[in-house]
């Protein structure tokens, strides 16, 4: 397995129901704006998190897991069951995500090229969930400097990181404002889930 793009598989009626449960994340969980690990610097995104785990990143101690909000000091809410539905479905993997990273980009938001290695286990997949707007998603190889491609990803696509793609460089180079009403307030949500350590 390597990259499989699955488009349209989450339907609009799941789509909503999917937005309500998260919608009742963010109310307990609220989006936090991340800052770059020594800089300090703040990325465009905010996000949030569900699960056990939830990863985020600050100045002081970088890019890391936790079990608690960095605001908050609350354990993260529950997966929602729709996206713990989707990973049996889709990982190929036999332990349930651990975490589930909630990005919200609106206007010039965007996330640059990179890999998602802070987890102590490559053997799962990630997978990645979009709601909302659109999103110009781009995906290369395990080197920064190999070539890319650029996929379109609309509301109730989901894409698979896995096997020999599951270190894949990737990002965001922007969102396409209103080319979805699933958001009334604008913009896209992206999930993605993730195991974060070894099995057993
Ligand atoms: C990410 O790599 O964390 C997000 C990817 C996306 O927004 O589709
Ligand atoms: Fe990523």
């Amino acid at each position: 397995m390597a990259l499989k793009y699955l488009p349209g598989k989450l339907q609009d009626a799941e789509q909503r129901k999917l937005l309500d449960a998260l919608r009742a994340v963010m109310e307990e969980a609220p989006l936090f704006t991340p800052t770059m690990p020594r800089s300090g610097k703040p990325m465009s995104v905010r996000m949030t998190n569900c699960g056990p785990l939830g990863w985020v990143t600050d100045r002081e101690r970088g890019y890391r897991y936790q079990a608690m909000h960095p605001a908050t000091g609350k354990p993260w809410p529950a997966i929602p069951e729709a996206l713990l539905t989707l990973w049996r479905e889709v990982a190929g993997y036999p332990a349930d995500p651990e975490a589930c990273l909630v990005n919200y980009y609106v206007g010039d938001a965007r996330m640059g090229l990179h890999q998602d290695k802070d987890e102590e286990d490559f053997a799962a997949p990630v997978v990645s969930v979009s709601l909302g707007d659109s999103a110009i998603f781009r995906v290369g190889g395990l080197s920064r400097k190999d070539p890319t491609q650029a996929l379109e990803l609309t509301s109730g696509d989901v894409v698979v990181l896995g096997g020999e793609d599951r270190l894949a460089y990737h990002g965001i180079d922007r969102i396409l404002p209103g080319t979805s009403a699933l958001l009334p307030e604008g913009g896209r949500l992206n999930l993605t889930l993730r195991r974060v350590t070894k099995r057993g």
